[in-house]
């Protein structure tokens, strides 16, 4: 069942900002949906308007089915959390516990075995006597918790929740939460600009950008099958290579990316090629993330050079990061702002069956003067070494792409659909 729904979801607010544009949404009952993207993208906003503190300039929201809009906060039967999650210092767990069903003027028998419920479910019920001085940091959290979800709301709302702890305290307590909603089968809607977060957290992902859905899915889906360039980069760590590419289709041969210096070869014999020849003379964006490239020995068939430009030591891992001639794609779509199109050509002008590439256009480093089109910029190619692995700046090395793990996408920044290994699984 649908808990809550939200249709072409719109705030504009006076001064003229559009916080949220045209946001289709639907929670399942008992779901944990959390909201992603950068700060500023519309996630606040989005949950006051389902709290019902904040008017929707335009749309619908329904809580199961019925349309709520005109309904005030208390109607809509929703808990809000924020940061602090403060409890009564002088109250015993038992007294936090039950204090907001005091106040709805439930009778004490129901109180007390609804509060001797939650406690159970949330693991703290053998801490009911307890003062929150004498809890531990991660039980006053569920005690907190518990105290706004103990009136059963229809929605749970959690707005950044973790974001004022430091990063050790943020981890225990996100697999606690994640631990206790489930337990409690609470419909939730979880913001955060935190992918970490996001994805071990929810049920299911909603990245937002601008105020726009992105894309939905479940986090090994979003993950695996970015829906557009800004999903692709904005999850995982390090972040995905994206580079440009020129797409030349050799007919019955093979289809070549040409990066620039090098190019990816895909045999015709690969299903994807057929969905990947209409592009043919075009740009698009190649990604590869980290994990699926590997050092190779020199000259490996298939490889791309490259020589070490920095190292990051990251304790479990170590990530060089490469330059192997190619131009970086998608930082502005990261940074926010509008996606440049490379040059315009028509396709159709290009000849398909033209047998050589064009040479690699002349690269030039940052802030080459003019601000700099995006596609100038040098990409910096991570691969992945072994903790604290050797590796000087300047070495040349060969990285072998698995290109099953391939993605793709065209210069708007949405997924090429294609057949075969890495297709597509969403809808
Ligand atoms: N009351 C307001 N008046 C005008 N603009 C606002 C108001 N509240 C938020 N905004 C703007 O709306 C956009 C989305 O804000 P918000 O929902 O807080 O984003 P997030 O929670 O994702 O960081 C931002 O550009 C923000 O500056
Ligand atoms: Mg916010």
């Amino acid at each position: 069942m649908t808990a809550l729904t939200l249709e072409s979801l719109t705030k504009i607010f006076p001064n003229g900002t559009v916080a949220v544009d045209g946001v289709d949404l639907a929670v399942a009952d008992g779901e944990v949906m959390v909201l992603l993207g950068p700060s500023g993208c519309g996630k606040s906003t989005l949950l006051r308007m389902i709290a019902g503190l904040e008017d929707p300039t335009e749309g619908l929201i329904r809580f199961d089915d019925e349309i709520a809009n005109d309904w005030s906060p208390r109607q809509r039967r929703v808990a809000m959390a924020f940061q602090d999650f403060a409890l009564y210092p002088h109250m015993s767990v038992r007294g936090n516990l039950s204090f907001p069903l005091k106040l709805a003027k439930h009778t004490p028998d129901a109180v007390s075995e609804r509060v001797a419920d939650l406690a159970t479910a949330l693991g703290v019920g053998d801490t009911l006597e307890r003062r929150p001085g004498q809890l531990s940091g991660g039980q006053k959290q569920r005690v907190a918790m518990g105290r706004a979800i103990i009136r059963e709301p229809k929605v749970f709302l959690l707005d950044e929740p973790l974001s004022n702890l430091d990063s050790a305290l943020r981890a225990g307590l996100r697999a606690e939460i994640s631990t206790l909603l489930r337990g409690v089968g609470v419909t939730t809607v979880y913001v955060t600009h935190d992918q970490t977060e996001a994805l071990t957290m929810a049920d299911r992902v909603t990245i937002l950008r601008d105020g726009r859905v992105q894309q939905i899915g479940a986090p090994n889906e979003v993950y695996r099958t970015p829906a557009t360039l800004f999903v692709a980069g904005f999850l995982g760590t390090p972040r995905m290579n994206l580079l440009w590419a020129t797409v030349y289709a050799y007919l019955d041969d093979r289809v070549l990316l040409d990066l620039g210096r090098q190019h990816l070869s895909l045999p015709w014999s690969d299903p994807r090629v057929r969905d990947l020849a209409r592009y043919h003379g075009e740009e698009i964006v190649v990604g590869l993330r980290a994990e699926a490239v590997s050092p190779a020995a020199p000259d490996t068939p298939g490889s791309l050079r490259g020589t070490i430009r920095y190292v990051e030591h990251l304790g479990h891992e170590t990530i060089a990061y490469l330059d192997i001639g190619a131009r970086a794609a998608g930082a502005e779509e990261q940074a926010g702002a509008g996606h440049q199109a490379p040059s315009e050509e028509p396709a159709g002008k290009r000849r398909w069956w033209r047998r050589r590439p064009e040479p690699a256009r002349t690269e030039q480093a940052d802030g080459g003067g003019d601000g700099g089109r995006h596609e100038q910029r040098v990409a910096d190619f991570a691969l992945r070494l072994a903790p604290y692995g050797t590796a000087p700046v300047g070495q040349a090395v060969s990285v072998l792409p698995d290109l099953s793990q391939l993605h793709v996408f065209d210069r708007h920044g949405m997924r090429i659909r294609t057949r075969g290994p890495g297709a597509s699984r969403t809808r």
